[in-house]
């Protein structure tokens, strides 16, 4: 756990970047698109010192991210974001941050990727589907037992039907704090992400085909009037 002033002055970092963030998305209206202050707020409560990170997208994020860590590495797809984050740094005196920027989409980039073991992964990169699978799947692989993985924009089908439907469903991952747009999960463990269905019963049991459930249906209706008949007239209507 963090320690108290260490926390002050990260929650004080948040306000001071958020009043004035770098501007690296052109089509955001303040400039830059970013996550809820909530989201930024349990990074802070959450990181120990000294931490290594890996997010996917680039944003404030990144900018706390590296004040917070002691090695970030970002993943994003734009070169000129990158170039006007590092500008940003520049002018507030925190060009030195140990910040590692892997240009290119998350889906080319992330499985080759060499980090050491992280602490944090924050996954705000491509929201359209599979993407967000893609970049938990490779990301997730260097989180270290009790490391936390954070999804953003999970109002979004594309990341809420497949990866929290995931996430939520195993076992091997808590959820630990997040609202409506985002949620946090704890790593249970060092296991490998790549494994059969056979070890994943917590999806629950496999589908049926049409005919073999219409089957089941029709021999459990049979079952019951037939119990109903032994019972008496009575009770074949209920
Ligand atoms: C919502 S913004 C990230 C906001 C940031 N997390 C923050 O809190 O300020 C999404 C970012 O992901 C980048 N991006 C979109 N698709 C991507 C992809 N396939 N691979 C890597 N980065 C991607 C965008 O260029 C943008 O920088």
């Amino acid at each position: 756990m963090t320690s108290p002033p260490l926390v002050a002055d990260r929650l004080t970092a948040i306000t001071t970047v958020i009043a004035d963030p770098p501007r690296v998305h052109d089509s955001a209206p303040s400039g830059v698109w970013g996550t809820s202050t909530d989201c930024y707020q349990f990074i802070a409560r959450n990181l120990p010192d000294g931490a290594r990170t890996l997010e996917t997208g680039l944003g404030i994020s990144t900018v706390l991210l590296g004040l917070w860590s002691a090695r970030h590495t970002c993943v994003v797809g734009s070169a000129a974001q990158v170039d006007a984050l590092k500008a940003y740094l520049l002018d507030h005196g925190q060009s030195h941050l140990d910040i590692g920027f892997e240009v290119g989409t998350s889906d080319q980039v992330l499985p080759s990727l060499v980090v050491d073991p992280i602490d944090l992964y924050l996954i705000d990169g491509g929201h359209g589907f599979p993407i967000p699978v893609v970049d938990w799947y490779y990301g997730s692989q260097f989180l270290r037992a009790g490391g936390l993985v954070i999804v953003d924009d999970i109002q979004l089908p594309s990341v809420h039907d497949y990866l929290i439907r995931y996430l939520n469903a195993d076992p091997r991952w808590t959820r630990v704090g997040g609202d409506h747009k985002w949620l946090a999960f704890r790593k249970e463990g060092d296991f490998t992400l790549q494994e059969e269905w056979t070890g994943q019963d917590f999806l629950g049991p496999r589908r049926q085909p049409a005919s073999t459930r219409l089957k089941s249906s029709v021999h459990r209706r049979i079952e019951r009037l037939r119990q109903g008949w032994n019972n008496g007239p009575a009770n074949t209507t209920k």
